[in-house]
């Protein structure tokens, strides 16, 4: 959670306007200081209303407006001076086009000329997939990267003109969460990491399998939190795994699968670091049906061999430090211990799976960060705070390395 900080949302005449009212929401819901521009168009599609209520602050329209001093008497400087951060979302071609082109003809265009070159910028295009792919467009959003304006990819699909293209919006945690990695001082910068998360599947025959309670979450968190940081990520995941909204993800089903898409991954690039949090099956059936296995009078019995330890094929071809999980439900500390030094890991992040406030398919967890030197106990928080934690770790071994 981010405390004390403030930005500015400019919203600008397009379809996509009201969506900017739950980019509102979300950052007030954690913490920050939201305040509002609108343009003139943009006043066409919502109300000023819509904002002021979901910002808590007056929202700015209007350069000569001066019944009500909002922020001072020069407003566009006072407003670029404070902020933290600026979002145009959604932002015009027009928009885009004065940034260009250094055009200030209203509050929103003025403040943005007059804002702070280190004050991260993001601007979120939104328009008919021809405005977006006009020329014209294109090279001023080049010359806005130039710049040091971060541009938010629009996403591909239906549009509001009917017209199948890029050009939506990104969804708001998009927007956020891309906020949030442009304020961070990004000390992973340059780094690559690979993530595993979630729950292995093992078929028995065509319709059963053997899994686990994994929701993947806890993969999401970290995979988020180390890109937030400004490393590039990777992650795998179980194929019955939550979304990441923000890293490239790969699904995969069994161990087997798992194992080839880390190994083939780690071939690819070369990797700073991997992070196995996936609850990977230890036991797969000896045999696969290919037809499904019809029930017959009495019990059953079923033979599971062992699958392959992933750690330990990384290790057999690798020397990229891994931090690995483990779910314990008794000697917690000693359990961990034990797998740090068997399977040679720079750490365990261990979970006590008897919590019943957290843990799987939770939003929240507690957890031990167990390293050769330390055992640090974290009290119950978000996965995603623990995946800020492991992030601000993994920084800080860096930076003892140098
Ligand atoms: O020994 P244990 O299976 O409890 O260790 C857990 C750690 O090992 C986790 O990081 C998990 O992702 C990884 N693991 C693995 N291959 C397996 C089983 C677990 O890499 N077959």
């Amino acid at each position: 959670m981010t405390r004390g900080k403030s930005v500015l949302i400019g919203v600008t005449g397009g379809i996509a306007a009201y969506k900017a009212a739950a980019l509102t929401r979300l950052f007030k819901k954690n913490n920050w200081n939201v305040l509002v521009a609108m343009t003139q168009n943009a006043m066409e599609f919502v109300t000023p209303l819509t904002f002021e209520t979901l910002s808590g602050n007056p929202v700015i329209t209007d350069t000569f407006n001066r019944t009500t001093p909002l922020y001072g008497t020069m407003e566009h400087i006072t407003l670029a001076d404070t902020v933290d951060a600026f979002v145009c979302a959604p932002a015009t071609a027009n928009i885009i086009a004065k940034i260009a082109g250094g055009i200030a003809d209203d509050i929103l265009s003025t403040t943005i000329l007059a804002l702070k070159k280190e004050t991260p910028k993001i601007i979120c295009p939104a328009m008919n997939v021809r405005m977006y792919e006009n020329p014209a467009t294109q090279d001023n959003m080049a010359l806005l990267k130039k710049r040091g304006f971060f541009l938010l990819e629009p996403e591909a699909g239906e549009l509001a003109c009917g017209v199948e293209g890029k050009g939506r919006l990104p969804k708001e945690e998009v927007i956020f969460a891309q906020t949030l990695r442009e304020i961070s001082e990004k000390p992973l910068n340059g780094k690559r990491f690979l993530v595993t998360g979630g729950a292995t599947m093992e078929s028995l025959d065509p319709v059963r399998y053997i899994t686990n309670h994994s929701s993947g979450k806890m993969g999401v968190a970290v995979a988020e939190e180390l890109w937030k940081a400004g490393a590039e990520v990777s992650l795998i995941s179980g194929k019955e795994s939550v979304p990441s909204l923000m890293v490239p993800q790969q699904f995969v089903e069994s161990v087997g699968e798992m194992k080839e898409a880390v190994l083939k991954t780690l071939k690819k690039r070369d990797t700073d670091l991997v992070i196995m949090s996936a609850a990977v099956s230890d036991y797969t059936p000896a045999r696969y049906e290919p037809q499904k296995i019809k029930k017959e009078a009495g019990d059953m019995t079923l033979k599971l061999k062992r699958t392959p330890d992933i750690i330990e094929s990384i290790r057999n071809e690798y020397s990229v430090p891994i931090i690995g999980f483990a779910a314990e439900s008794e000697n917690i500390e000693e359990n961990a211990r034990m797998k740090l030094k068997n399977k040679g890991l720079l750490m365990v992040v261990a979970n006590d799976i008897t919590q019943t406030d957290g843990g799987f398919r939770s939003d929240y967890n507690r957890c031990y960060f167990i390293t050769k030197e330390n055992n640090i106990e974290l009290s119950r928080m978000t996965k995603h705070e623990i995946g800020a934690r492991l992030a601000a770790f993994i920084a800080d071994y860096y930076s003892k390395k140098r």
